[in-house]
């Protein structure tokens, strides 16, 4: 009989080998409202992109872990489907941000299982309280997360239009994902939670800048 433990690893080795293989994106790559022609980045700046492109990255993985595990851990067949459709649309951020870091020359962080497999066990965690936690924890990931990419519209090169294309676009997108689970009955989550998730993800990005 397959321990729960088992089923985690099954689980993360499953997501983790679907984000690797084939992720396609169903929009198409979102573009500047500028021409790109004639804008050259500089080599701290390509460097400096390419380290925010794979903190975006990375964290569009853990949205995949985050959203796949919420949706094993409802009981109710409606959310389970809100949240698998919820994993599709970021697949689109998962396959646009791989695109643009591979564009800037660097490659995925190289901790990525272990990303996954960390926000899988949170969002089993989170799906194990129940939906309404489960929701609000949708809304206050989403809300961080806008902010975060709010930073990042600052901190890019002004001459990366392509990057800063995908992440404008990404932005818009994580207002309505926050704005729809809010609409599902959403809990707010205790503040000392909220914390906890911004100094987790704070580890998270500073670290993903990097590796
Ligand atoms: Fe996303
Ligand atoms: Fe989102």
């Amino acid at each position: 009989m397959a321990s729960w433990t088992d089923r985690f690893i099954l689980e993360v080795d499953r997501g983790l080998r679907s984000i690797g293989n084939s992720v396609v994106a169903s929009r198409s790559f979102p573009e500047s409202a500028s021409p790109a022609e004639g804008t050259r980045l500089t080599e701290p700046e390509r460097r400096h992109a390419a380290a925010l492109m794979r903190v975006n990255h990375v964290g569009e993985v853990c949205a995949q872990a985050l959203y796949r595990a919420q949706a094993v851990a409802t009981r109710k067949p409606e959310l389970e489907q809100m949240f698998a459709a919820a994993a599709k649309e970021e697949a689109d951020h998962l396959a646009w941000t791989a695109q643009r870091l591979e564009e800037l020359g660097e490659g995925p962080s190289l901790l990525n299982p272990l990303w996954f497999a960390g926000a899988y066990a949170l969002g089993l965690a989170a799906g194990r309280v129940g939906d309404a936690v489960s929701l609000g924890f949708v809304v206050e990931t989403e809300r961080q997360v806008e902010q975060h990419l709010e930073g990042h519209l600052e901190s890019l090169p002004k001459a990366d239009l392509r990057s800063r294309a995908v992440v404008d676009q990404m932005r818009a997108d994580e207002i309505r994902h926050g704005a729809h689970a809010q609409s599902q009955g959403a809990r707010e989550l205790p503040g000392p939670v909220k914390a906890a998730m911004r100094m987790a993800a704070k580890v998270m990005t500073s670290t993903a800048y990097w590796i």
